[in-house]
C-alpha cells in the first residue's frame, strides 16, 4: 500500500519506496482536554468537527503561504542566484547597450523569483486542499489510526493538527505529525505545545515508535517550537526538482522517539 499521494514541499520524498501501510487498526481519535496559559485566555484541545472546514482550512492556506517572503529572502542569499542576476545583467548590457535594460532584465529576475516562491507555496497548499483537506471528517476521522484536533478559543478556532500512521516494512510503526498551524493572532501562547503534545501522547498509547514530521526552511518558528518539544532534526534535503532545488527550498525531517524506542 501506498501513503497518501501528497504532493511535496514538505512530505513525500522521506518515504520514497518504503512501501508503507498507511491502514493501523485499532487506535480510536482522543478528545484531549483543556488548557490555559498564564492568565492568558484558555483554550481547549478537541476532536475536528465539520462546522471547522471552512476556517480549518484557511488557516492551513494562510499558515503555508506565510513563508513565501521568508523563502523568497533565503534565496536572495545564494551565490547561483546572484550570479544569474549578473549573467542576466552583462547579457542584456551586451546585446541591447542599455544600462535601463539590463536593470529592468535583473528586476524583471527579481519578480520571476518571488513568483517561482509563491508558486511553490501555492501549489502546495491546492495541492493538499483538493487531498487530505477537502473532506477532513472522511480522511482523518474515518479511519484507524489517523486523526485531526482543533484547539478552540472563545468559540473559535485557534489552531490545528493531525495525525496519520506510518507502517515499515519491518514493522516499525510511526506517527507523522501534519497540517499544525496556529492563526497569528493565537500565537506564543503555547497552543502549538499542546497540540504537539497530544500526537505525541496518540502516537505513544498506539504503541509507536516515534512521531516524525517535515517542515521547510523558512519555518523557523516551527522548528524552534518542536525543538523545545524535544524533537530531533534527523536530516535535511532539497525537494527533488529543478527549480525547488535552484531556489535552495530545503525540508528539514524531525523526529521524536517514544520512551519504548529510546
Ligand atoms: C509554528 C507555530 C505552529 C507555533 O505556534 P504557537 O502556538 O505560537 O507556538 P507556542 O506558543 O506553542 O510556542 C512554542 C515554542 O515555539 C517557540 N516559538 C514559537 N514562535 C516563536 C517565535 N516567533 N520566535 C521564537 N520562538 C518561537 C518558542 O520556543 C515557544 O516556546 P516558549 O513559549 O516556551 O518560548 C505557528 O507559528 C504557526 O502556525 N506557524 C505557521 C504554520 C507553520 O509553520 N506550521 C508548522 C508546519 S510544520
Amino acid at each position: 500500500m501506498t501513503r497518501n499521494p501528497e504532493p511535496d514541499i514538505t512530505e513525500g520524498a522521506r518515504n520514497q519506496g518504503k512501501g508503507l501501510n498507511t491502514n493501523r487498526p485499532g487506535q480510536q481519535c482522543p478528545v484531549a482536554g483543556e488548557h490555559s496559559h498564564g492568565n492568558m485566555s484558555e483554550y481547549q484541545i478537541r476532536l475536528y468537527k465539520d462546522s471547522d472546514y471552512q476556517r480549518v482550512r484557511e488557516i492551513f492556506a494562510d499558515g503555508i503561504t506565510e513563508h513565501t517572503a521568508k523563502s523568497f529572502h533565503f534565496s536572495l542569499r545564494l551565490p547561483r542566484i546572484w550570479a544569474v542576476f549578473l549573467l542576466t545583467f552583462f547579457v542584456v548590457l551586451q546585446t541591447t547597450g542599455s544600462l535601463l535594460l539590463s536593470i529592468v532584465a535583473v528586476i524583471i529576475d527579481i519578480g520571476v523569483l518571488f513568483l517561482i516562491h509563491k508558486y511553490i507555496y501555492m501549489h502546495y497548499v491546492r495541492r493538499c486542499l483538493a487531498d487530505d483537506m477537502s473532506d477532513i471528517h472522511k480522511y482523518y476521522l474515518q479511519r484507524d489510526g489517523y486523526c485531526f484536533w482543533v484547539a478552540e478559543s472563545s468559540g473559535e478556532v485557534a489552531g490545528m493538527v493531525a495525525a496519520v500512521p506510518i507502517h515499515h516494512p519491518g514493522g516499525e510503526k510511526q506517527v507523522e505529525l501534519r497540517r499544525m498551524s496556529v492563526p497569528r493572532k493565537h500565537r506564543g501562547k503555547g497552543i502549538a505545545k499542546a497540540l504537539c503534545r497530544v500526537v505525541i501522547d496518540f502516537a505513544r498509547k498506539g504503541g509507536c515508535e516515534a512521531v516524525i514530521l517535515e517542515t521547510s526552511y523558512p519555518q523557523v518558528d516551527a522548528w524552534r517550537m518542536y525543538e523545545k518539544m524535544g524533537f530531533k532534526r534527523s536530516r535535511a534535503f532539497y525537494v527533488p526538482t529543478l527549480i525547488t532545488r535552484f531556489v535552495g527550498f530545503e525540508i528539514f525531517c524531525y523526529q521524536y522517539d517514544l520512551p519504548a524506542k529510546r
